[in-house]
């Protein structure tokens, strides 16, 4: 039975499977083309947390500027934080860098082909290491994402919300997995709940498994999988100052750790907990507010400018020629948009 859901879903794929940079399509796969597996970790990291069509550009940049692991090893931090500039999640970029440099460092500039390899490497957790050896290795180790919990919630009729379910999903999706053709398969659950077990309204009459599928009998597949509500974020509020002077303006790289950890940012007054007083003497003026949501809080950013008078207190002078807007945190982006406004006029 598992065995024809598997052979059913890798029928599907090879009509369906979605065109990705970082992906090799089954027809090549079967020819006997193999994935490069410092591209299949690049877009598995890239796509944590972030959409397919967010990461493509972001994966073309990457894979145009360091080609392999062990040029991206050898970059300059600073360089691969302004290229993450705009994804998000951070942590992930400054984890990326470390692993890059332990793959080259202890492993020879070859990644671990195993899943309990993978695994030792900083910044692979249980989702990435078993994407990677699934994927670029064909081990037949069992991914779970977003879109797995979906499938399996409905195939099965999980009633369990998430993400208490989220053992009893990995078990479901533990059991479909073959053997044969893993590194497809993993591919293609997942292209079925992005692209047809879709979370409002599923495609089930085009869906390979809807004959097996419990929740469609049931007329249910809409309402699952069912979640925990999320406590309702809480609205901090803070200040940030953009500080100019003869052409150049007043930035900080943020510390290594906490939010937006290693990023360039405009000084601010410790809405991040990280404390901060003001930047420089200037005549501030109010520009106004901008606003973003982060996992665990939205922010409500007051954004201040002013021409600066003597030394700075914190943070680094940039001259406006040696500054790539696009290397800010999106938003360090929004307050720095807001602020230009209220510094062309008075740039040299
Ligand atoms: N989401 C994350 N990784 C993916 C992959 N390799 N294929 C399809 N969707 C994905």
């Amino acid at each position: 039975m598992t065995d024809d859901l598997s052979a059913q879903l890798l029928a599907w794929y090879d009509r369906h499977a979605r065109v990705m940079p970082w992906r090799i399509a089954p027809q090549d796969r079967a020819g006997g083309v193999r994935p490069d597996p410092y591209r299949v970790w690049l877009s598995e990291v890239m796509l944590q947390q972030t959409t397919v069509a967010a990461v493509k550009d972001y994966f073309h940049r990457f894979t145009a500027r360091w080609p392999t692991v062990a040029a991206l090893a050898a970059a300059e931090d600073a360089a691969v934080m302004g290229e993450w500039a705009g994804l998000g999640y951070y942590a992930r970029a400054r984890n990326l860098l470390k692993c890059a440099r332990a793959v080259v460092a202890d492993h020879g500039g070859q990644f671990p082909t195993t899943r309990a390899g993978l695994l030792e490497l900083p910044g692979i957790g249980p989702y990435t290491a078993s994407a990677i050896a699934s994927i670029a290795f064909d081990e037949a180790a069992t991914v779970v994402d977003g879109n797995v919990e979906r499938v399996m919630s409905r195939m099965f009729l999980v009633e369990t919300p998430l993400p208490a379910a989220k053992p009893a999903m990995t078990a479901l999706a533990q059991r479909l997995t073959p053997v044969d053709r893993p590194g497809d398969y993993a591919q293609a659950v997942m292209d079925l709940g992005a692209t047809i077990c879709t979370p409002r309204s599923p495609a089930c009459g085009i869906c390979p498994w809807s004959h097996a599928c419990a929740a469609r009998a049931e007329g249910v597949q809409a309402e699952l999988p069912r979640k925990t509500p999320k406590a309702d974020k809480p609205v901090r509020r803070g200040t940030v100052w953009l500080a100019h002077r003869d052409g150049a303006v007043l930035l900080e790289r943020r510390p290594e750790r906490g939010l937006l950890g290693g990023m360039l940012g405009l000084p601010g007054d410790g809405w991040d907990g990280a404390g901060g007083v003001v930047p420089a003497e200037a005549d501030w003026q109010e520009l106004g507010e901008v606003r973003h949501t982060f996992t665990h809080f939205h922010l409500i950013l007051q954004v201040l400018v002013g021409r600066a008078e003597g030394t700075a207190a914190r943070g680094d002078w940039v001259q406006m020629t040696d500054f790539r807007p696009a290397d800010l945190p999106t938003v360090m982006r929004k307050a720095w948009d807001l602020a230009r406004v209220g510094i062309v006029e008075k740039l040299p």
